[in-house]
């Protein structure tokens, strides 16, 4: 008989565990949930009484977190006694890219799942259910057992003897509708081996999601089947700019194309949109891990073939940047561009591995002035990421459209920003240097009225 779960933890408030545990809090008032990080400045964020200062933009997410915390979702730093008092811990701590050492550039770093995996090991009291929420490379619950394991009856004062369970429930939320993908999401999976952790954490979405929706699977499936959502997603995306490229070359619109074969049912309609290459966190280095497990395993050419989708990613990426330079004239030294969007997608305030920091780079390295606009990145996100301060850098952040494009040759669009999508070209026009071109990597800009007010125009995958 599975006893139902009254109090989580959640190790790592970040982009996926505090947007989870909000969803979780809201859905289940008879869960406590407490979200736990070492990072004193985000759990302060999170706790803040202004919720428009939450330390993760998300539509939506202001209104959970106002409506359960304090009530039943809480966040800490004091990781020990949130942990004691779990019956299940999720680990939602970040796996980014190993940057050295054996792997590095390719496997994932694992040094903040043993390091949480320790800590509930140490700390926890009874039997408790250990959720592998981070994406991890394929078999890393052997890792985490083997740590739990050396725990495993320990009789912490006197209480009952340390038990665990472990399970893999990757999360699949794309940033920007994190709420509606909590809230209605295609499928939970859940995999492991003990059946009551397993119907445990059923009986947790349970409380929302379709029964039909929990797929239940063997650990090993589960973590492989996260890397491969990923990789398929991606995947699509450098095969759609592939062929946005072609059609630059021969007269075909990519839209065309796209729409054409994405009403096969086979192929679908989804993740068809050519443009700056994909950014985020976690595409390219989930794909990367899934180069280094196969080459672990000895499969070259499977290695080869992932790769490759992250290859024509970063070419996608130094084509754009190149074309820029080559319809001004072959050279864009001392000339200023207005660069619209630096989030790696609309509706978040996440920069990570956005397409704007390797075409900014690019045109930087040029010798271009950029003025960059973006609604939710601060100018020390952008100096951090381009690796260079403002003015100094050649760059400067701007509060909005009409300021970037003053002098500018050219207007650069990289996010797909709504309101993007209204520019007023007829004003903005006039500001800018002529001829001016606006190169629109995202097919948000009403082209016909940038022509009409005097603009070239460069839309990707337009022929
Ligand atoms: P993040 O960097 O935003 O958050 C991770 C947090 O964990 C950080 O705040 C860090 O301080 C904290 N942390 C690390 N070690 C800790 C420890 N020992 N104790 C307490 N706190 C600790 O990362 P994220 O974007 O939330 O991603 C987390 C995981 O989820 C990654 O594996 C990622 O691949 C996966 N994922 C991310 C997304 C996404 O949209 N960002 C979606 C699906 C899956
Ligand atoms: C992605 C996946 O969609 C999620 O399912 C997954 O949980 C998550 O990664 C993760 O594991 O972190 P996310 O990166 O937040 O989510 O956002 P996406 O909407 O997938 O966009 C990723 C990148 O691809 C963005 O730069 C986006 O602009 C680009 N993209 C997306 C395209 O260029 N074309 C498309 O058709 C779709």
């Amino acid at each position: 008989m599975t006893a139902p779960i009254r109090s989580i933890c959640c190790i790592g408030a970040g982009y996926v565990g505090g947007p989870t545990m909000a969803v979780i809090a809201d859905r289940c008032p008879q869960i406590q949930v407490t979200v736990v990080d070492l990072n004193a400045a985000r759990i302060a964020a999170w706790n803040d009484a202004d919720l428009s200062k939450l330390p993760v933009y998300e539509p939506g997410l202001d209104a959970v977190v106002g409506r359960c915390r304090g009530r039943n979702l809480h966040f800490s730093t004091e990781v020990e006694p949130a942990i004691a008092a779990a019956d299940m811990v999720f680990l939602s701590v970040n796996t980014p890219t190993k940057t050295k050492g054996v792997g590095a550039g390719q496997a994932s770093d694992l040094r903040w799942i043993e390091a949480s995996a320790r800590q509930v090991a140490a700390c926890a009291q009874g039997h408790t259910i250990v959720v592998e929420k981070s994406t991890l490379p394929v078999r890393t619950a052997e890792t985490v057992k083997a740590i739990l394991s050396a725990a495993q009856g320990d009789v912490p004062g006197g209480g009952e003897p340390k038990s665990f369970a472990v399970l893999s429930n990757p999360e699949f939320l794309a940033e920007g509708t994190a709420i509606p993908d909590l809230e209605n999401p295609d499928r939970v999976l859940i995999g492991g081996e003990d059946s009551d952790a397993i119907e445990a954490l059923a009986g947790v979405y349970g409380q929302w999601v379709p029964q039909e929706r929990i797929l239940r699977t063997n650990l090993w499936s589960s973590e492989l089947s996260k890397l491969t959502a990923n990789a398929f997603l991606a995947q699509r995306i450098s095969s759609i700019n592939s062929i946005a490229a072609l059609c630059e070359s021969t007269g075909a619109d990519v839209q065309e194309v796209a729409h054409a074969i994405g009403t096969d049912s086979r192929i679908g309609s989804k993740f068809l949109k050519a443009g700056p290459g994909f950014g985020g966190s976690c595409f390219q280095k989930d794909i990367l891990n899934l180069v280094y497990l196969c080459g672990h395993y000895g499969l070259h050419e499977v290695a080869a073939y992932w790769q490759s989708v992250v290859d024509l990613n970063a070419w996608q990426q130094h084509r754009i940047a190149r074309l820029v330079v080559q319809k001004l004239f072959g050279t864009v030294t001392g000339k200023r561009i207005a660069i619209l969007g630096f989030a790696f997608k609309a509706d978040t305030n996440d920069t990570r591995e956005a397409p704007a920091i390797r075409i900014c780079q690019d045109l930087l390295e040029e010798g271009a002035q950029l003025a960059i606009h973006d609604p939710k990145v601060p100018e020390a996100q952008m100096a951090s990421d381009l690796g260079c301060p403002a003015e100094a850098g050649g760059w400067h952040a701007v509060a909005s459209p009409q300021l970037a494009v003053g002098g500018a040759d050219a207007v650069v669009i990289l996010t797909e920003w709504q309101s993007f999508r209204e520019l007023p070209w007829m004003e903005l026009a006039p500001l800018m240097r002529r001829p001016a071109w606006l190169f629109d990597a995202r097919s948000v800009a009403d082209l016909t009225a940038a022509r009409a007010a005097g603009l070239q125009v460069w839309r990707v995958g337009m022929g």
